[in-house]
């Protein structure tokens, strides 16, 4: 098949690809997004050619360009209020809504749906296109079905060249990833797929705006939660990747760690100078827009270096930087790579600034479990237990309504040392079970460390559950002070308490970390560098 070459700065040569959209041919566009791969939108014969040019399984439908916003009143059959404020905004630019379709839009054009996706490009090329040819134009990406989209003219060229019938030798593309797509069927709006409008413009727009779930799914590592529309393996080169999750510096130190000839990078601008193994930078770290931009120019490349595996950093899941990571891990083939989640026990004697240090973690990203709290959940017994507990204490702990009832079994067990020993020993294990499920459900949720606030965490045994210690310490009479005031105890009562408990030396023994909490404008920056010590994720 003849492949005309289009110069868009020559108006005949422009007149020409109009002509042959009108002919119902095929002619690949410039966009501000990524090149699109053109036809009449509403003539089947045309629609059909595009299919078989990328090879795209047909149940994909097509998004729809128009130049107008009134050319979209005969495709749809209804527009929403909402749908009027994002195109006021939005349109021209890189975002596609998705409406019921009209009649006039034959079902091979949207899959056999009865919706439609329509986009008003900025390109002025494209605009121009379709301006000139009168038609409005269905164009997906211009990309051999399953590899990277194309951003510039000779990625075009080489999935397409002698498939279509012309191509227009545009610009790179400067937004450099596909448009946001948002469905504006039902009150909700959601979007199936994040671009350069970001979830954040949208919900500020229009107050709420829902995320499909398959767009960052790739975190869980379960494909068989991935939502049909994600069927299809995207933008993948031949390499392997596998999208890392690590901070700048672990990431760095493993890469540099492993064999130059067979592993490389997929990275930021500022990491390329302290790797040394081959790289490929898609962008600033800081500045995700960038990112979108060179990302499919970076994927393309990635061949070339003829290495086994590429590790990529993951971006940050915010702004433009979630419509990055929705591409990496599908270039990736949902291979990700996610660092220890460590288990911190935070403990110390009472007074001793546990809590503040908990909270300023808890600030940070980590997951706290309170232990005093686990002791105390409904279900912390199951039937087993209280029966052991019956019979070790009396029948009576348990109420005519088949509870426990806390007050008589304290009444019992804390009668005498000998007791106490005897409930720690049949309790202390099903709490300790407890608290490793609880673990394990924040660990598949994503929490990045977790910290268990357990003021007798090695009494307990749950010490066994942890990666590291760290142990409040305070002075005694501060620690004294700060219990009067938050218990209102005597000061007789608050000795009591303190000389009960196990000495400060032998806690401190144990501990990988110490935070002296007497200084109190000290204590965030120790928990912060206790934080940063632990949690490998990306900041
Ligand atoms: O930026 C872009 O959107 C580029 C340029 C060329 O405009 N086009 C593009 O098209 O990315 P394509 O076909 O590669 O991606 C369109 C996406 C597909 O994931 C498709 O499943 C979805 O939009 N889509 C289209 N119509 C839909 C509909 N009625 N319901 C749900 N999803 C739809
Ligand atoms: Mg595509």
């Amino acid at each position: 098949m003849h492949t005309h070459i289009i110069n868009p700065s020559i108006e005949n040569e422009m007149k020409l690809a109009a002509q042959i959209i009108k002919e119902g041919g095929t002619v690949v566009m410039p966009t501000e997004t990524v090149y699109g791969l053109a036809a009449d939108a509403l003539n089947e014969n045309a629609v059909e050619k595009i299919f078989k040019a990328k090879g795209r399984p047909s149940d994909n439908p097509l998004i729809i360009h128009v130049a107008n916003f009134k050319d979209i009143y005969p495709l749809v059959k209804n527009i929403g209020e909402k749908a009027k404020l994002l195109a006021e905004k939005f349109w021209p630019g890189p975002l596609t809504m998705i409406f019921e379709k009209s009649d006039l839009v034959p079902s091979i054009t949207s899959g056999g749906l009865d919706t439609v996706a329509l986009r008003i490009p900025k390109d002025k090329h494209a605009r121009e296109l379709i301006n000139k040819s009168g038609k409005v134009l269905a164009a997906p990406s211009a990309n051999i079905s399953g590899s990277p989209s194309p951003t510039r003219f000779e990625h075009v060229y080489g999935d397409l060249f002698s498939k279509v019938d012309a191509i227009i030798k545009g610009e790179p593309c400067k937004v450099g990833l596909e448009s946001t797509v948002i469905n504006m069927v039902g009150d909700v709006p959601k979007i199936l797929r994040p671009g350069a409008v970001t979830a954040e413009e949208i919900a500020s727009l229009l107050g709420e705006v829902e995320i499909d779930e398959s767009i960052i799914s790739g975190l869980s590592l379960d494909e068989e939660a991935l939502s049909p529309g994600m069927k299809y393996k995207h933008y993948s080169p031949n390499t392997k990747i596998i999208v890392s999750h690590l901070a700048k510096d672990d990431y760095i130190k493993m890469l540099n760690s492993m064999d130059g000839k067979k592993v490389g990078a997929l990275c930021f601008d500022e990491d390329v100078n302290l790797l040394n193994i081959k790289s490929v930078s898609f962008g600033d770290e800081y500045d995700p827009k960038t990112q979108a931009e060179y990302l499919f120019s970076s994927l393309h490349k990635i061949d070339k270096l003829a290495l086994e595996t590429v590790y990529a950093r993951a971006p940050k899941l915010t702004g433009v930087g979630l419509a990055v990571y929705n591409r990496l891990i599908r270039a990736a083939g949902f291979h990700c790579e996610f660092p220890k989640v460590n288990v911190l026990g935070l403990t110390g004697q009472t007074g001793s600034g546990k809590s503040s240090i908990a909270r300023i973690l808890g600030d940070l990203g980590a997951a706290v479990i309170d232990c005093d709290k686990v002791t105390r959940l409904p279900d912390i017994y199951p039937k087993e237990c209280l029966k052991q507990l019956q019979k070790t204490f009396s029948y009576d702990i348990i109420n005519e309504a088949g509870e426990l009832d806390r007050k008589k079994l304290s009444s019992y067990a804390f009668s005498s040392k000998e007791n106490t020993e005897k409930l720690n020993l049949i309790v202390l294990p099903y709490i300790v079970a407890k608290i490793a499920s609880i673990i394990e459900e924040y660990k598949i949720n994503g929490k990045k460390l977790i910290v268990l606030d357990a003021p007798t965490l090695f009494e307990a045994g749950a010490d066994s559950v942890c990666d590291k210690i760290l142990v409040a310490k305070a002075p005694k009479e501060l620690r004294l002070n700060r219990i009067i005031k938050r218990d209102n105890l005597s000061k007789g009562e608050a000795l009591k308490r303190i000389n009960s408990q196990k000495e400060e030396a032998w806690i401190t023994a144990l501990a990988d970390f110490i935070i002296d909490t007497e200084n109190v404008e000290e204590v965030r920056a120790k928990a912060e560098y206790v934080f940063d010590k632990l949690c490998h994720y990306r900041k």
